[in-house]
């Protein structure tokens, strides 16, 4: 991309991926066929597709409605292949282990962001009653007789813990209760999902979670929320390219601390339900940023974070709190010009006028989206590698930068084709 140019105009933004993603797993839970309308088309989500066809189900994406029709008895395993390709693949051990009573799911394993465990997963369906056991690189999960209801604290408020023992819950026998859980608005969106389904849930959208579990659950149809993570990336490349961009499809509820931020940067935000703009008219103003689970500051727009601070007068200090490998796209900043000093989870960002072009390469899809943006606001051409990184996260990325009047071209042919709806 060339750099200079000011992202003017009005985006929409789809469904949440990491809300989609969950809420196909949860069709598992109900024999036959739920309908989840906002769905994005990106590579994860076809992933996701592949590993519910493996277990017999059968899937249709058709303008952004994706229809999965379950089957009495969904199958029990879920390979490596896909699930190395797509991590939240570890969904399906929650549904499946409370249908089934047996599952087997490949073990994710770490990625660019960090080392990631599942031991909060693993502990509260032992608590539930499962017995889970790690194996050849899989975790398998047995529970002959059932599961049943428990109390759970988890450690920290795990989104994929919570959603794994959400799903568990609603079909275990008697009370579930989760404590420090999740309160993310993706959280909120599959609790609205599973009571559609006839789910009993308590305390939506507070960090203790109170289920009742049933002894079956129906096919739903399903909106899902906008992704607030790929809003927050138009909101931060406004305010990077000192821009004006209104964005359509989410809710600011979502995004306060990070348009607020914006804001402290010296942007003017105004927002109504369906969305929010974004303009910025100086150099931004240096702001701290610690990412904290919902409603902290998102750990999925640290990226974006580093970009506003890199291009701001004074010294910003960033500190990641979630993922301990998040800051591996620093180094491909520096490259871009970046003034940062990282000191364990901390960076010390030392703002620049410009930054210059580089090749660089994506590292994870929201390092991949940042520096493009940030290459937006290099001098000279930029070339950012592996941008497969970012179709699995956003849809359309080129086409919507144009929109905006980037001047942007895609080199490198999409790596979606295995997986076709
Ligand atoms: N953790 C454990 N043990 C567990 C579970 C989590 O140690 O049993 C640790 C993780 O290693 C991590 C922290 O707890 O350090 C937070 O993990 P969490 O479970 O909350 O995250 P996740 O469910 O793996 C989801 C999103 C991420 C997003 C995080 C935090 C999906 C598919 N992924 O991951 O999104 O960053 O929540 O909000 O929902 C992305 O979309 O690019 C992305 C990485």
């Amino acid at each position: 991309m060339v750099g200079g140019t000011r992202l003017a105009g009005e985006v929409a933004v789809g469904g949440a991926k990491n809300s989609a993603l969950k809420l196909m797993a949860a069709a598992l839970l109900a024999t036959g066929e739920s309908e989840i309308s906002n769905v994005p088309r990106i590579t994860d989500i076809l992933i996701m597709a592949e590993v519910l066809r493996r277990l017999g189900c059968e899937v249709a994406f058709d303008a952004g409605t994706v229809r999965v029709r379950s089957p009495e008895k969904p199958g029990t395993e879920a390979d490596y292949d896909l699930v190395r390709r797509l991590r939240a693949s570890i969904c399906v051990l929650g549904p499946l282990l409370a249908r089934r009573g047996y599952v087997r799911v490949a073990h994710p394993g770490g990625d660019a962001i960090g080392s990631r465990g599942l031991d909060m997963h693993v502990a509260g369906l032992e608590r539930m009653g499962a017995e889970v056991s790690g194996e050849h690189g899989f975790v398998i999960a047995n529970a002959p007789k059932g599961l049943h209801g428990a109390t759970i604290w988890l450690e920290f408020p795990s989104v994929g813990a919570t959603e794994n023992l959400l799903m568990a819950a609603v079909l275990a026998e008697g009370v579930t209760e989760i404590d420090n859980a999740a309160r993310e608005p993706e959280i909120v969106d599959i609790c609205r999902m599973l009571t559609g389904m006839g789910a009993k849930i308590d305390g939506v959208g507070t960090s203790r979670l109170s289920v009742e579990g049933v002894p079956a659950l129906q096919p739903v149809r399903h909106r899902t929320i906008g992704d607030r993570i790929v809003a927050g990336t138009w909101a931060y490349g406004a305010a990077m390219t000192r821009g004006e961009v209104s964005v359509r499809g989410v809710e600011p509820a979502f995004l306060e601390i990070a348009l607020e931020k914006l804001v402290t940067a010296g942007a003017e935000v105004t927002s109504d339900p369906n969305g929010f703009s974004v303009r910025m008219q100086r150099r931004p103003t240096s702001v701290d940023v610690s990412t904290l689970p919902f409603p902290g500051f998102a750990t999925d727009l640290l990226p974006m974070a580093v970009g506003l601070a890199s291009l701001s007068e004074g010294t910003s200090f960033i500190t990641e709190n979630i993922f301990d490998g998040r800051f591996m796209f620093i180094n491909e900043m520096v490259r871009l010009g970046a003034d940062i000093r990282v000191d364990g989870h901390h960076a010390a960002v030392r703002g620049r006028e410009r930054l210059s072009s580089a090749p660089v390469r994506a590292t994870d899809i929201r390092a991949g989206a940042g520096l493009v943006i940030a290459g937006l606001c290099a001098d000279g051409v930029t070339e950012v590698g592996n941008v497969h990184h970012i179709d699995r996260g956003y849809p359309d990325f080129v086409a919507d930068l144009c929109g905006l009047g980037a001047s942007v071209e895609r080199t490198s042919v999409p790596d979606d084709l295995e997986f076709r709806f």
